[in-house]
């Protein structure tokens, strides 16, 4: 083998079914990086040669591709999932063949594998912040809806407890709806919260099913001003699919958001919208999702194989200057050392980011000191 063979990755997201807008955008970020990789002349000369599959937001999908990109398509690392259950699917894979997956979601935590970088954030850098955050301005009686799978399940079980931690808390229900739920659902769902009046609804409702929820909520005439929805998934690209007035006053919390002021994130905004135009919308999953491939390009130029015996010493501890901030793979446990944020939704489509903190804060999958008060150190640019 020459060494200006291309190197194969493999890039494993939905281009279609219920995550199939947030999978795009995850595709897309990965291949802006690619891109630039390429531009800059590849892995020592070696060029990125991305091997791509829809999986169509289908877990059992994820697995038989993971299995074809790594036994038929040859490749060392994969890129890709969005859902906590094509994740939980794609890993026997992964380790039965002693693979690499970089997996660029925010999910439930309480996981570990050797196999599995995880850039999204952890409860601990998005869910602590969003506790305190809605207690502390809206007050603890909360309302949980979310997709009928693992990650919402998990999820609320975590803001329940979080918010447990106020002695005024009521958890007022915890419903699940069809990740293919219909406007319906959703309306039988705001009557709901309707009668049961919460300070605050958290929805772990995910994909392309987000934007009727929100329109339910908006149809039955509430106000986000008295009781709004919180969520960790609800990102600019759903909210393109909703429209801003829909989401505008609604809160995200998130290491990224669009409007961040960094010289990193405007550079890479411009780079996306010159190459790439309009085929996503950028968000949490895409920043997460560009910034892996770069850390991956940076430890192969070190370690000069995609073998996961040897590129793994250099992934773990390596930083990068992302859009978010300067971003870590913590060693100890493979999670990113992230930048939690709080936006609350606008007429532009975009957050106005209201909390940030100062400096990363840790990953903690494991939850194994989970204050409300988890910012490092925090930066308020709007009081609420
Ligand atoms: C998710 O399922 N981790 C959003």
């Amino acid at each position: 083998m020459s060494n200006k063979d291309p190197v194969k990755i493999g890039l494993l997201f939905s281009d279609s079914g219920a995550t199939s807008t947030i999978g795009r955008s995850q595709l897309q970020g990965a291949l802006l990086a690619v891109d630039d990789i390429n531009k800059q002349g590849g892995i020592d000369g070696r060029e990125l040669l991305p091997v791509r599959y829809d999986a169509q937001s289908d877990p059992a999908m994820y697995a038989r591709l993971a299995e074809r990109l790594i036994t038929r398509d040859k490749v060392n690392v994969i890129f890709g999932c969005y859902m906590s259950s094509s994740r939980k699917a794609v890993i026997p894979i992964i380790e039965k063949w002693n693979k690499l997956l970089f997996y660029p979601t925010l999910y439930e935590g309480f996981e570990f594998s050797n196999n599995v970088i995880y850039t999204g954030a952890a409860p601990n850098q998005n869910s602590v912040q969003l506790a305190e955050f809605m207690v502390s301005n809206f007050g603890a009686r909360v309302y949980l809806v979310g997709s009928d799978y693992i990650y919402p399940y998990e999820s609320n079980r975590i803001m329940g407890e979080l918010v447990q931690q106020h002695p005024d808390s009521k958890k007022l229900a915890e419903v699940y709806v069809p990740l293919t739920a219909d406007f319906k659902h959703f309306q039988n769902v705001i009557r709901d919260v309707q009668a049961k009046k919460p300070d605050f609804i958290f929805s772990t409702v995910v994909g392309d099913s987000t934007t009727l929820l929100y329109r339910a909520y908006a149809e039955a005439g509430l106000s986000p001003k008295q009781m709004p929805i919180a969520s960790l998934t609800t990102s600019e690209a759903e909210i393109s699919q909703m429209g801003a007035n829909i989401a505008a006053g609604h809160f995200t919390s998130a290491p990224y958001f669009q409007s961040i002021e960094s010289e990193a994130n405007r550079s890479c905004l411009a780079r996306y919208n010159a190459g790439f135009g309009d085929l996503c919308v950028p968000n949490m999953c895409w920043e997460a999702s560009f910034f892996q491939v770069h850390i991956f390009a940076n430890a192969m130029r070190k370690s000069g194989s995609d073998e996961i015996a040897a590129i793994l010493p250099f992934v773990l501890g390596s930083e990068f200057e992302a859009p978010q901030g300067r971003i870590r793979i913590e060693p100890s446990n493979h999670h990113t050392c992230l930048y939690p944020r709080i936006g609350i939704a606008n007429s532009k489509g975009q957050f106005t980011i209201v909390r940030e903190a100062r400096r990363a804060v840790h990953p903690d999958p494991y939850l194994v000191t989970h204050s409300l008060g988890d910012w490092a150190a925090r930066i308020d640019n709007l009081e609420i």
